[in-house]
């Protein structure tokens, strides 16, 4: 076993405690240098074996912490980001096509297109964020405020019943100009789109009807409460408390609700419809967002108007 180095105490004892042969300047001088060179071996307290623990504001210590400036937040959002604007449109109803290739026949959802139009865009210099403001439908000016009916008149666009906007990951995405018109084949067959919208409001429903619980048993008993819910948490244990977020009777439906990666089956750009596989949330005729889908590759899709092929009546017209 190694000789067990000596604590450093940090000051020597005074001279006339060393031993004699020490007390001589020059041995003195080589015990002070000896003393230096050791290891500091001085730490008296307690020390943990553990890492210390991570902040709980930064995600990993090893990593940078997270920059908390608007540029950096818009970087970390910037892949989730669409690269162009969406449309607004209204759900006309269901039907299903049948597929010709394998004979399958898909429920699908008809949505419409209503006179959408660009009102405005949002930049980073002046808004602090890339967006394209679209206006949809048609409202009488009588029935709009002046505020906004100065608003449509810089667009050079009608009022509109319904006004939304859609973010865009930056400039190239506001390749719409101002008081151009979207037509349904800004979507592509076969491309996916999320579609978000207002569900079906419900009124005050019971636990049976908004969460799905089971409810209580039909006879043995059972003294009007069938439907009950039962009980809300235990007693002495649990805090003798009803925990936050217990699931009960309330308020079900009319709420935002955005369907993911539906298939765009059919574009038809004359009557600006827009078919697409699946449900989508709200009864007939609610307006409706749809945006190209964040969780598949982004599409191919036209990026300005310039690139939206022109309807057979624009062509027309121009011939
Ligand atoms: C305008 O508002 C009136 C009620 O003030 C309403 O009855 C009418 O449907 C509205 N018209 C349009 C085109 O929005
Ligand atoms: C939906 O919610 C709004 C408030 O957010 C309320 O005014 C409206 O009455 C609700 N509609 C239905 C059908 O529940």
């Amino acid at each position: 076993m190694p000789p067990r180095t000596a604590l450093n105490w940090g000051v020597l004892p005074p001279s006339f405690l060393l031993p004699s042969t020490a007390s001589t300047s020059i041995a003195a001088a080589a015990a002070a240098a000896a003393l230096k060179q050791l290891p500091n071996t001085s730490r008296r307290t307690i020390k943990s074996i553990h890492d210390p623990r991570p902040n709980r504001f930064t995600h990993n210590p090893k990593h940078e912490p997270l920059e908390s400036t608007s540029t950096a937040a818009l970087a970390r959002r910037e892949h989730s980001t669409p690269l162009r604007s969406g449309a607004l449109a209204l759900k006309r109803g269901m039907t299903a096509l049948y597929d010709p290739e394998t004979g399958k026949r898909t429920a699908c959802t008809v949505l419409q297109l209503d006179r959408n139009e660009v009102v405005a865009h949002k930049t980073r210099d002046v808004h602090g964020y890339y967006a394209v403001q679209v206006g949809a439908g048609l409202k009488r000016a009588a029935n709009v405020t002046r505020p906004m009916l100065g608003h449509f008149a810089t667009a050079g666009v009608s009022p509109k019943r319904w006004v939304a906007e859609f973010k865009v990951r930056g400039k190239e995405g506001l390749g719409l100009g101002v008081g151009e018109r979207i037509l349904a084949s800004w979507f592509t067959e076969g491309q996916f789109v999320d579609v978000k919208g207002t569900s079906r409001g419900m009124g005050f429903a019971g636990g049976m009807k908004r969460h799905g619980f089971g409810g209580q048993p039909a006879s043995h008993g059972q003294s009007l409460m069938h439907r009950g819910m039962g009980s809300a948490g235990g007693s002495q244990g649990s805090g003798s408390r009803v925990l936050p977020g217990k699931r009960m009777a309330g308020r079900m439906g009319n709420e935002s609700v955005t369907v993911q990666n539906l298939k765009v089956l059919k574009v038809d750009a004359e009557n600006g419809l827009v078919v697409v596989n699946g449900c989508v949330p709200g009864p007939k005729n609610s307006i409706l967002k749809i945006r190209d889908a964040l969780k598949k590759s982004w599409p191919e899709g036209p990026m300005t108007s310039a690139e939206i092929a022109p309807t057979k009546a624009a062509v027309e017209a121009t011939a």
